[in-house]
């Protein structure tokens, strides 16, 4: 489905368009600020009577004028209406409230993204994530993550759990054939993916690779869920051209992992998992593609996720297409054996084998 052919909008619709364009910052951080004070959640509360905003401002402790600016600016953005000089919530207010993946994607904008997006322009310039040093030294923010101020990692691993979270139940029965029992897990983060691995059938085995820091998080939970016989942990650089991986796996498993690199790099990852599996091994792979979904407002999420990469991340990497993915499977010497799309929120899954 190509969602982008077509310019859909009238002139007018335009102009407007880039007015919301104009004040994007602006918007964003009054619907923030609108539901951390409070102030959405009293307007909802008081339902179709609404409220004033002498009274608001006494209910939140704020001033007249503060919470005036804050709803005259959300009466713009359409989060609350006002009628009879009283504020009730709208359709678009009761989202910002309540609808999780807004929460989330809020969430990593601003804690995650909102400082170091001023870099954007050189960090296109540099091929580097310039908007990193909005918290450390680090080359990449992997190298930084479990470092992260507390608020900021909540908020990264919200993000990521999200998009890959509702994915797995619905694919362990896709992946575990009878054949497949030795699992090698590159990327395997807080180690969710080998947990329900380990308690979706007790024969399997898994072996994640990650940066340390992260895989001291992942063997920390993994011990608590007394696991720790079913799971092995292999520290490992992916960067580290020289990093051979381990052999013996029927599944190499990457969710959500390889758009964190280059295309080169991506390569060079799929070129190593390529010379670790036997001639039956596969690669199996899920991301979430922009052209591949169903609905234009995840492709635009996920096109927006990209700059994420660009400016805070590692300053060469993406959301990518399938198209442009796809590409560099083939490179590698694999091909795609079997595709499945729209799997949860917005996945993929790739089944990929040695091309023949
Ligand atoms: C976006 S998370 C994906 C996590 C998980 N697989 C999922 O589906 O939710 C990417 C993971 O790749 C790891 N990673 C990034 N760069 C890496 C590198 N150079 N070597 C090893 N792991 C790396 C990160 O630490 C992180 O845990």
């Amino acid at each position: 489905m190509n969602f982008f052919s077509k310019d859909k909008k009238s002139a007018f619709e335009a102009k407007e368009t880039a007015q919301w364009i104009a004040f994007g910052p602006v918007i964003f951080q009054v619907a923030r600020v609108l539901k951390s004070k409070g102030i959405l959640k009293l307007i909802e509360e008081s339902g179709s009577a609404g409220m004033t905003i002498e009274e608001i401002a006494e209910e939140v402790k704020l001033s007249v004028y503060g919470v005036r600016v804050l709803l005259e600016s959300g009466l713009g953005i359409g989060l609350v209406l006002l009628n009879d000089k009283k504020y009730t919530l709208g359709k678009t207010g009761y989202f910002i409230l309540h609808d999780p993946l807004t929460k989330v994607n809020m969430d990593f904008v601003h804690d995650v993204n909102y400082d170091g997006l001023f870099h954007l322009e050189e960090s296109i310039e540099t091929g580097k994530p310039v908007g990193l040093k909005a918290f450390g030294n680090w080359k990449t923010i992997y190298e930084g993550l479990s470092q992260l101020p507390d608020q900021v990692q909540k908020s990264w691993f919200n993000f990521d759990h999200y998009f890959s979270d509702d994915a797995f139940p619905l694919i362990l029965d896709l992946i575990y054939d009878h054949k497949v029992k030795k699992v090698l897990d590159i990327g395997g983060n807080t180690g969710k993916w080998a947990i329900a691995s380990a308690k979706h059938a007790p024969d399997i085995h898994i072996t994640i690779i990650d940066l340390p820091g992260q895989l001291n998080v992942a063997r920390k939970r993994i011990d608590d869920l007394f696991l720790n016989e079913r799971v092995s942990f292999l520290p490992l650089n992916i960067l580290d051209e020289k990093a051979e991986l381990p052999k013996g796996f029927d599944v190499i498993w990457m969710s959500q992992f390889l758009d964190c690199f280059s295309e080169a790099e991506i390569i060079s990852v799929l070129k190593r998992c390529y010379e670790a599996l036997d001639e039956n091994g596969q690669v199996i792979i899920l991301e979430p593609f922009w052209d591949r979904q169903r609905f234009e407002i995840a492709a635009f999420c996920l096109q927006q996720t990209s700059i994420y990469f660009t400016t805070l991340a590692n300053g060469n990497s993406q959301m990518y297409s399938s198209e442009v993915f796809i590409k560099c499977i083939d490179q590698a010497g694999f091909e795609v054996v079997e595709q499945t799309d729209q799997i949860g929120l917005s996945q993929t899954l790739l089944k990929c084998k040695k091309r023949k």
